[in-house]
């Protein structure tokens, strides 16, 4: 069958009869306080663990990439994150600022900072501060980047920049452009910190003590794009923060979804990720606003994603705008849709095009990465079910279509997953369908079965592309670490259809996470931050035993007795809660490596005491009695990592004896436990 054809609605049945991996949903309601009983067939493979199972969702929530990911110290660089007034700037001395929009630095910065420094003098110097995003943060012995464009009118004389304390007492860092004059420049300077505390109570500091030039006293000056970097990962220019790309290169991900989320999308059409325009260099950047409420520059644009691919070994997930806006108004599939198709393709080449035959593989050369990048899988929007028009289904056809002609050997991805049956896409095959689950942890753990009973006929597969159990903010507690492992234990079990997953969202700063201008928009995120310092949650930690402790091969499994909790469901938009169910308190999943023979079990014992367990391993010609455990555990389901205490939670590794073909082991309350079990 070719892909393009027509699909038949029977096709994307979710639940079928036929073949599904039933074995973990075969269990029986247990008799109360008899020992849970764990069975893994170690001569039942079920499927392979995909290889991509594991990876990254982004997008620009909770000051990601400004104020998180993003080197950039200063926050409104640009002065276009309102026209009214020139935002998270403040004049130092006597002067006044101002935005000026007849003088703009080009077509994409088209506005600039006014200021006027006809007062300034040696004793009171005029400039503009910038606290950046809640501080700025230093180090000791650090040499910091500092760039700015200035244009001058009767002015001509010294600029210098400077770190200091928010007070201005102290000046931890500072250099001095010697003469800025006549049009449009940039100037680059560079600061060293000497053997200070590390801080972030500072702010950045631009001022003159010039007033004029050699004939006048009423000086201006016009600045764009004032920018200040620290040391980035990789030491690329334009790069990244080396504590938070530390974070995610410890997870080992094996792909990076990119834009988003809501943010391929845009609050309307003017703001959607438009990628051509976060390309080339910086100051060719117009910017955008985020549908989370804030400006942003696109410092970290197209290239700079895959640099952050590149540089942890992941693979681009590639969405591409699709003509929807989260205003609910979409392009017309047809002629109207067109352009934004032609958008899309250009983007695949600017990613994988060769630098030396194709258009936008040579814009990327030219834009300082010749090589192509790989990519396996295209997303055609994002969240598309919410068109309630009925458009997607030939939207995506149209996209489609045109993206396999020229490109027969990528994936693409539907944004509309199983869990929305009414609005699936039936016109064509998607390799892919991308479905979302933001859950409480009972619900979590009520759903962690759900892949079991899914189709293993069906052509289409899965990507789970955002999930989260939301409990705790800003970042999750070990109650939603437990949900999440629960749920993991399902995605790794069913990987033979669970292709590709992702947690979202991934970041937030935690500097503000209430009130007006917060840092955070949404709660309960992976990783947390301010300006001077990162931590993984919980549930950072166990997506991280889950993405770096796995096999290639599915074993069967089975399971007696285990212990049950009731559960009320929330109730529905309708108000009317569900009737109670039992739900389970442990769950598992077994994977080995096909070349070593270790069996990874993990087991997660959710229940606020600790469980003996009995494992038994048949099919397995020999069992160790002694592997390794590698265990997270908390006291209380609250209990969770902070700035303040960013290692209260973390999972430590113990000797395990005991094993064999047959074992009893106690899990602790509240943990999750990857057993490593040598096996021949
Ligand atoms: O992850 C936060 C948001 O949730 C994403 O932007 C969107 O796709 C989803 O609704």
């Amino acid at each position: 069958m070719t892909r393009t054809l027509t699909a038949v609605l029977l096709a994307l049945t979710t639940i079928a009869s036929a073949q599904t991996n039933l074995s973990e949903i075969s269990s029986t309601a247990p008799p109360s306080g008899a020992t849970p009983v764990l069975q893994i067939d170690a001569g039942k493979v079920t499927g392979k663990v995909s290889p991509m199972l594991y990876g990254l969702m982004t997008e620009e929530i909770n000051f990601s990439y400004e104020g998180g990911l993003y080197g950039e110290l200063i926050r409104n660089r640009t002065f276009k994150s309102s026209v009214q007034s020139p935002t998270f700037w403040s004049a130092v001395g006597d002067t006044t600022l101002a935005i000026d929009t007849n003088q703009p630095l080009n077509s994409a910065l088209n506005l600039s900072l006014k200021l006027d420094t006809s007062k300034a003098t040696k004793e009171s110097p005029v400039g503009i501060a910038n606290g950046g995003y809640w501080g700025i943060p230093v180090r000791p012995n650090t040499t910091y980047r500092a760039s700015f464009y200035a244009r001058a009118q009767n002015f001509s004389g010294p600029v210098t920049v400077s770190i200091q304390s928010t007070n201005g007492n102290e000046v931890l860092a500072s250099a001095t452009v010697s003469r800025v004059s006549g049009g449009w420049k940039k100037y680059d300077v560079t600061l060293k910190t000497g053997n200070i505390k590390e801080s972030k109570n500072n702010r950045f500091v631009l001022t003159t003590t010039k007033s004029g030039s050699l004939f006048h006293t009423n000086g201006t000056l016009w600045l764009q794009n004032v920018s200040l970097f620290p040391p980035t990962f990789n030491n690329r220019p334009n790069g990244t923060r080396p504590d938070i790309m530390q974070l995610m290169g410890d997870m080992q991900p094996k792909f990076l979804r990119f834009p988003g989320g809501n943010y391929v999308e845009g609050n309307r059409m003017s703001e959607r990720f438009n990628w051509k325009e976060t390309v080339g260099d910086v100051s060719q950047r117009p910017g955008h606003r985020s549908p989370w409420g804030y400006w942003s520059t696109d410092g970290l644009g197209l290239l700079e994603f895959l640099e952050w691919c590149e540089d942890l070994h992941m693979e681009p997930v590639l969405a591409v705008f699709a003509g929807y806006t989260l205003d609910r108004k979409y392009v017309e599939p047809g002629p109207a849709l067109q352009p934004y198709v032609q958008e899309a393709l250009e983007e695949i080449e600017y990613v994988t095009g060769d630098a030396k035959t194709t258009k936008w593989g040579a814009q990327r050369a030219k834009d300082g990465h010749p090589a192509p990048f790989p990519l396996t899988y295209v997303e055609v929007g994002n969240e598309d079910s919410f068109d309630r028009s009925g458009s997607y289904d030939k939207r995506f056809a149209q996209f489609f279509d045109a993206i396999i002609a020229k490109y027969p050997q990528l994936k693409v991805i539907s944004t509309v997953g199983y869990e929305h049956s009414d609005s699936l896409v039936k016109s064509r095959f998607p390799d892919l369908v991308d479905e979302h689950y933001y859950r409480n942890q009972e619900e979590m753990m009520a759903h962690a079965l759900d892949y079991d009973k899914y189709s293993r006929t069906n052509r289409t597969k899965i990507f789970v592309g955002e999930w989260a159990t939301r409990v705790g903010s800003p970042t999750p507690n070990m109650a939603g670490a437990l949900g999440d492992s629960a749920w993991m234990t399902g995605m790794e079990r069913n990987s033979d259809i669970v292709l590709i997953s992702c947690y979202a969202p991934m970041f937030v700063n935690v500097s503000q996470t209430t009130g007006q201008n917060r840092s955070m928009q949404w709660a309960t995120d992976l990783i947390g931050y301010d300006a001077l310092s990162s931590y993984g949650s919980p549930a950072y930690y166990a997506q991280k035993m889950f993405s770096t402790m796995h096999g290639d091969d599915i074993l069967a499994t089975d399971s007696q007795n285990i212990p049950t909790r009731v559960w009320t469901p929330r109730a529905g938009r309708g108000g009317n809660a569900p009737p109670s169910q039992q739900i389970r308190e442990v769950f598992f999943d077994a994977t080995r490596d096909s070349k070593s023979g270790l069996i990874y079990l993990k087991v997660v014992n959710a229940s606020n005491a600790a469980q003996k367990i009995n494992v038994q391993i048949n099919g397995a010609a020999g069992v160790d009695s002694t592997g390794e455990a590698v265990v997270l555990a908390a006291k209380s389901l609250d209990d969770t990592n902070t700035l303040q205490e960013p290692q209260k939670i973390v999972p430590h590794t113990e000797k395990a004896d005991g094993l064999g073909a047959n074992f009893t082991r106690e899990f602790p309350a509240y943990s999750l436990t990857v057993l490593k079990i040598k096996t021949k």
